[in-house]
């Protein structure tokens, strides 16, 4: 009988020796301590034996049993290790290659300008008034002292929509009746900014879609001093301290007077080039005194109130400042423009 307990031992733990997984492991686990296992027949035999002989065999097979169970624990964390060892060392990581660099993503360079712009204007106390891009007729046109049919119409070629008499706005000057008629008997000054849309030839100056700002002052006492003294003061904000501007008289049906403000071609310094096409001198938007029916629109008495009024277009600043010779760039989404900004 000790013998045999002898031969289990040594069999048991040859066998152990070349499980290597954890299947192998458990199948000797079940042959070797499981309940039919030889070690426990030879338990259960036990009561048939001698007392003398009882002892000596059950105190061998506790001894077989123990060392047996300690041979496996020490097998198994053998494994473990090994395991672990084995996964560290292949999926090492080489904590000094160089990282893979995130592509950052950045403000469209018409944004970028829309924010300068728009952060000029609230520091010089301008609120910030949003409007809606799809408009009535009225609003474009007619409040805006045109009425249907007027000629000046013809200045914006207008994307209709199914609907009769809803259009896409065509410049952001509609956006000055609603904040009239929502701050009426108010004084104001706000800035509008947002996309306008007009059918126009796709051209590298002219896009469909571009965005504006529109300007409102509405008080009592607003001369046109006011106006060319604070367009003056963006200007330079925007441009440099040094930039020179000139105002030339143009026709807008909503402005009386209405002008245009230039200025001072900061490619070349007024020698003429060919970005301001030998002038010496860049348009940059377009301005002038309220209109009286345009403050009556607006809810406004014009014996009492007046006011100025002008319109930007940022992309053709962003253009002029970043010497960009075609609009069209603006909206292809082309990487290699955009991630010059
Ligand atoms: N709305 C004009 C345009 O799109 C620009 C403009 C001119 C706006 C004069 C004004 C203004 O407010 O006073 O061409």
């Amino acid at each position: 009988m000790l013998e045999r307990l002898d031969r289990i031992e040594k069999e048991a733990t040859r066998e152990l020796e070349v499980a290597r997984d954890d299947e192998a492991l458990q199948a000797w686990k079940v042959k070797h301590l499981g309940r039919s296992a030889e070690l426990g027949t030879i338990f259960d035999g036990l009561r048939e034996l001698d007392k003398d002989e009882r002892r000596a065999v059950g105190k061998r097979v506790n001894e077989v049993k123990t060392s047996l169970e300690a041979a496996y624990q020490a097998r198994l964390e053998r494994l473990r290790q090994e395991g672990l060892d084995r996964s560290l060392r292949e999926e090492r990581l080489d904590v000094s290659l160089p990282g893979r660099p995130l592509p950052r993503g950045r403000l469209h360079p018409a944004n970028q300008m829309l924010r300068q712009i728009l952060t000029v204007w609230s520091e010089m106390g301008f609120q910030i008034y949003r409007s809606r891009e799809v408009e009535t007729d009225d609003y474009n046109f007619g409040l805006l002292n045109m009425p249907p049919h007027h000629p000046a119409r013809d200045m914006w070629d207008t994307f209709f929509t199914t609907d009769p008499g809803v259009v896409l706005r065509t410049h952001t000057s509609p956006g000055q009746i609603h904040v009239m008629r929502e701050r009426a008997p108010e004084t104001i000054r706000v800035v509008l900014p947002g996309m306008c849309y007009r059918y126009e030839q796709i051209t590298s100056r002219a896009e469909i879609q571009f965005n504006q700002v529109e300007g409102l002052a509405v008080g009592r006492t607003i001369t046109l001093s006011d106006l060319k003294g604070t367009l003056n003061a963006f200007a330079r904000r925007i441009f440099g301290e040094q930039v020179r501007t000139r105002f030339r008289a143009d026709h807008f049906p909503f402005t009386e007077p209405s002008g245009e403000m230039d200025i001072e071609c900061f490619l070349c310094g007024g020698e003429g080039c060919s970005v301001c096409k030998g002038t010496g001198w860049l348009e940059i938007l377009g301005c002038g005194m309220v209109h009286p029916t345009v403050l009556t629109n607006g809810g406004y008495d014009p014996n009492e109130f007046n006011g100025f009024a002008f319109g930007l277009g940022p992309e053709r600043v962003a253009m002029l400042k970043h010497r960009i010779e075609d609009i069209r760039y603006f909206w292809t989404n082309d990487m290699r423009f955009l991630e010059q900004f």
